[in-house]
């Protein structure tokens, strides 16, 4: 009851029907059902949910994600956080506290869909920001239902047919990484998504595609990379991004299932950016038409 009191939720459309933020409320504690089925009604909604002016600890960032469903850990261990396995944690900051002029993943600069090279892919990612830069190192989310609503019928026809190989280890090599041990790609083999995809709490359909995503089955390779091109490029006209502009203390949490992110660049010689996730698991695409 005491929670209710001191929470005055507010939800404020951040672009049309895509984003939303949460006003009034302290995420830091656990969280009134009431208001933790407002937030999971607003975020199924509208893909995006931002809550700013937070202070999260790895404990507390964890409780908070544990209202939306099972948290999972990365396939690859190099990424996980020692204390808490279900952090993923991105950070410039070398042993002396200084920024260290190294990105920490420079796949994420690419639009992508988190984990789309697994069977079951993650539902949610939910990112907090313990430091922001000044300059850049934002992240910029395209609107995945947006974009295949947008498409004409002949198009939606057409796309409902296809299916794309997503693999992980390519997506990396592609951003730079060495060829992933053969332990790594048992533990992350390829795997077929379908294009367009059911949005289960809404029942609309949504592209699915984003780095990881290599191929189209059964398509020549060069039409085939043509044609995610095309895709990528409509699906990330500005007419569907909400860019997030991060302040210290922000969180934000996205439907991997409905939408792409990447982040942009910053000068990681000089400004500090740590930021930690959390990844909601989810279950195999539903393929949709
Ligand atoms: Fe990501």
């Amino acid at each position: 009851m005491a929670t209710q009191l001191r929470d005055r939720l507010e939800l404020k459309a951040l672009k049309g029907d895509f984003g939303i933020e949460a006003l009034g409320i302290d995420i830091s504690r656990p969280l009134d059902p009431a208001i933790s089925d407002r937030l999971r009604a607003a975020f199924d909604r509208h893909r995006i949910l931002v809550v700013r002016g937070q202070s999260l600890t790895p404990e507390a960032h964890i409780a908070f994600s544990r209202n939306f469903g099972e948290l999972e850990v990365h396939v690859l261990n190099e990424y996980h956080k020692p204390t808490h396995p279900e952090i993923f944690e991105l950070s410039n900051i070398g042993a002396d506290g200084r920024p260290n002029a190294v990105h920490p993943d420079r796949g994420t600069l690419f639009w992508h869909t988190d984990a789309s090279f697994q069977a079951k892919p993650a539902l949610a990612t939910i990112l907090y920001a313990e430091r922001a830069p000044a300059n850049g190192g934002h992240t910029m989310f395209a609107d995945m239902i947006g974009a295949y609503e947008a498409l004409g019928q002949a198009e939606r026809e057409r796309f409902a047919k296809l299916r794309v190989r997503h693999d992980l280890n390519i997506s990396r090599l592609k951003a730079g990484y060495p060829e992933m041990s053969e332990s790594q790609k048992r533990n992350a083999p390829p795997v077929v998504q379908p294009l367009v995809r059911l949005h289960p709490p809404t029942g609309r359909k949504a592209i699915y595609l984003g780095s990881h995503g290599q191929e189209f089955v059964g398509m020549p390779p060069l039409e085939s990379l043509g044609m995610m091109e095309r895709i990528m490029n409509h699906a990330t006209e500005p007419r569907f991004v909400y860019e997030h502009v991060w302040r210290e203390g922000d969180l934000v949490m996205w439907d991997n299932r409905a939408t792409v992110h990447r982040g942009t660049e910053y000068d990681t010689a000089v400004e500090p950016r740590v930021v930690r996730r959390t990844v909601i698991k989810g279950d195999a695409p539903i393929a949709a038409g």
